[in-house]
């Protein structure tokens, strides 16, 4: 009873959390194996490492605002053939975020911009990098409260401050010029210094009107693609395949096999 109590304090006052729950079971375990006490040692070790882990991630997950979940083993490349899945896992040895360079998801809703996005997000966490993740709406949004509310220094650094910041959706809508003025200060101060990862329904040649301003519009474009990857997406959406296959689009259907 007394061992117990101090293990359980030598536990807590270590921050470990996880191997007071498993520590008898594996003691079981060893005993019953005749493991080594430095295996059994090690195993315990280890056990709270991948625990601790795991609670790292799931924490910084949430903190990085990302809107579901998917990772890129879940993206059929077979059914996007204009992706070059060699440049996505190219992309995915994060390599762009350790030399500070942005990544351009350019292309028609429903391709897998997001998707991809986001399992570069969960990548990145995974090894360590700080991720935030917005709209571009919602980034212009938050600005422009920040500033009527003279807090626009400490919200910037939200933008600023991870290695890879993904601003999701630019172009759905038109900038003010005072939110086109934001977006080029965020792109601005993490020019050389931190990753931007963009997406767009819009072409390079379009984005003069997405921000009002052709000047502005290619002060941007120039910062943003200097050291740059652009994937270019034409295909047709995911999610339309996906109420093909549940039978929405009957007529479709009827037309294609006459095909
Ligand atoms: N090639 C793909 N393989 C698997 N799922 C996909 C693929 N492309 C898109 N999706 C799925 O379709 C939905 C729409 O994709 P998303 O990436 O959000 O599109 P957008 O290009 O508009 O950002 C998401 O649920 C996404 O996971
Ligand atoms: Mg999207």
């Amino acid at each position: 009873m007394i061992l117990q109590e101090r293990l359980e304090q030598a536990f807590s006052q270590l921050g470990w959390t996880w191997i007071p729950e498993i520590l008898h079971r594996v003691a079981e375990e060893a005993s019953k194996e005749n493991i080594s006490y430095v295996e059994f040692l090690d195993n315990l070790l280890q056990e709270e490492i991948l625990a601790k882990n795991d609670r790292y991630v799931t924490l910084k997950t949430k903190q990085a605002h990302l809107p579901y979940h998917k990772t890129l083993d879940q993206f059929e490349f077979s059914f996007q053939p204009s992706i070059d899945e060699k440049r996505i896992r190219d992309l995915a040895t994060l390599r762009f975020i350790e030399h500070q360079e942005n990544v351009i998801f350019l292309g028609p809703p429903g391709v897998g911009k997001t998707h991809l996005s986001v399992a570069l997000a969960l990548k990145a966490i995974s090894e360590r990098y700080t991720v935030y993740f917005t709209t571009a709406h919602d980034l212009v949004q938050t600005l422009q409260i920040a500033d009527r509310n003279n807090t626009i220094r400490k919200e910037m650094k939200m933008y600023t401050k991870p290695h890879l910041l993904i601003i999701d959706e630019i172009g759905y809508r038109k900038m003010e010029d005072e939110a086109a003025h934001f977006f080029f200060q965020i792109v601005s101060e993490r020019y050389e210094k931190g990753s931007i990862l963009l997406t767009s329904n819009k072409s390079y040649g379009s984005w003069g009107e997405i921000f009002g301003d052709n000047v502005l519009a290619t002060a941007i474009l120039d910062r943003l693609l200097h050291h740059s990857s652009t994937i270019n997406i034409k295909g047709e959406s995911y999610r339309i395949k996906e109420k093909k296959k549940a039978g929405f689009f009957k007529l479709d259907k009827q037309n294609e096999q006459g095909e």
